[in-house]
């Protein structure tokens, strides 16, 4: 049964307060539901930092951003390409210089369905690399800053946790055998789940409560994610699933996001976020269904020290 806590139309910003003096850090904010959380939460006063890979899509963003909300609206972006493990020490670095407080850590770019087979710079598949290991790596990095802000990591997952093969290809983590677009995006999510879930119980096994951690989807919405990465059939399914009923817009998409960032009445952490309507890809937003192979322990505690191996960082919680 759909989650009712909050009405009828689920969570909308409407219900999202003052953010004067708090700050959130998203990434991959110039566009898509990144974009439009910015936008949210710039509206209501806060302090937006995005994590971009693209200078020049970046200050068109912060253009748009600033002619909408003034001059003085509180955006800024660090550059990031979450692919190169480098580039994410660096961008971290950068932020911890100038992000005094971290209330919430947005962990919201991706790549998907990448037609064929590719490795980042570090060796990893690039979707695994991109959306599991960058982020691991930048949350690792970020984590001091945001515990000692009191603040929130918001994962931004994948309804496709359900599909593909539910688990993790330990003895064959970059796919040499066997790649498919979504069955690979879909393990990335699925990792990214596993990172938030084992991270909870990290937490939980320290007696700690300064962070809390989330995670979400945006179900099905109208955003660039197919069109920058995906093939040229898929970009015409997606084009053609746009127009129908089946497919919300990116502001809709960011509720969920911008929800688990602020929203003080949320205190279930091991669940998944997103919209509650039909198959749960579009609608009020509230708590959805969440399958248990996304929190297999074995697997997410194996997963995690094989991400601590891969980035080359040891989270001290
Ligand atoms: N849209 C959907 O229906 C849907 C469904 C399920 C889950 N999601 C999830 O929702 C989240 C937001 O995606 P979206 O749909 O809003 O897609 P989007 O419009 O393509 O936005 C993705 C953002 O991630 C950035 N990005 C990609 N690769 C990056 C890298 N290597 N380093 C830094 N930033 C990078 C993109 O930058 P560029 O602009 O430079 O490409 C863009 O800003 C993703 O986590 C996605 O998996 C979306």
């Amino acid at each position: 049964m759909a989650d009712t806590t909050f009405g009828p139309k689920g969570w909308t910003p409407e219900r999202l307060g003052d953010q004067s003096g708090k700050s959130y850090v998203i990434t991959g904010a110039n566009a898509g539901a990144g974009y439009q959380a910015a936008r949210i939460l710039l509206k209501k006063n806060a302090k937006v930092v995005m994590l971009n890979r693209s200078t020049e899509k970046s200050e068109a963003a912060i253009a748009d951003l600033k002619q909408e909300f003034g001059e003085n609206s509180d955006v800024s972006f660090v550059r990031v390409d979450l692919s190169v493990l480098d580039s994410v020490r660096e961008a971290a670095e950068e932020v911890l210089k100038m992000v005094p407080r971290i209330d919430g850590l947005i962990n919201n770019a991706a790549i998907a369905q990448v037609p064929t087979r590719k490795l980042t710079d570090d060796g990893f598949e690039s979707q695994l690399g991109t959306n599991h290991y960058g982020h691991f790596l930048l949350n690792g990095l970020l984590f001091d800053r945001i515990a000692e802000s009191k603040g929130r990591i918001v994962v931004v997952a994948s309804l496709g946790y359900n599909m593909g093969l539910k688990t993790i290809k330990f003895d064959d983590m970059n796919w040499d055998e066997g790649y498919g677009a979504n069955t690979a995006y879909s393990q990335s999510k699925l990792a990214q789940m596993m990172f938030a879930y084992e991270l909870q119980d990290r937490l939980a096994a320290a007696g700690r409560k300064d962070v809390e951690v989330f995670v979400c989807h945006p179900g099905s919405s109208a955003t660039s994610l197919i069109t920058t990465s995906g093939s040229r059939t898929m970009r015409f399914i997606w084009w053609l699933m746009t127009k129908t009923p089946m497919v919300q817009t990116a502001e809709q998409g960011s509720y969920p996001e911008v929800m688990c960032a602020t929203e003080a009445a949320l205190t279930e952490q091991r669940a998944l976020y997103g919209p509650t309507g039909r198959m749960e890809a579009v609608g009020p937003v509230g708590k959805g269904t969440l399958n248990a192979h996304a929190y297999d322990k074995a697997v997410m505690s194996r997963l995690w020290d094989v991400s601590e191996k891969a980035v080359e960082f040891e989270w001290t919680l």
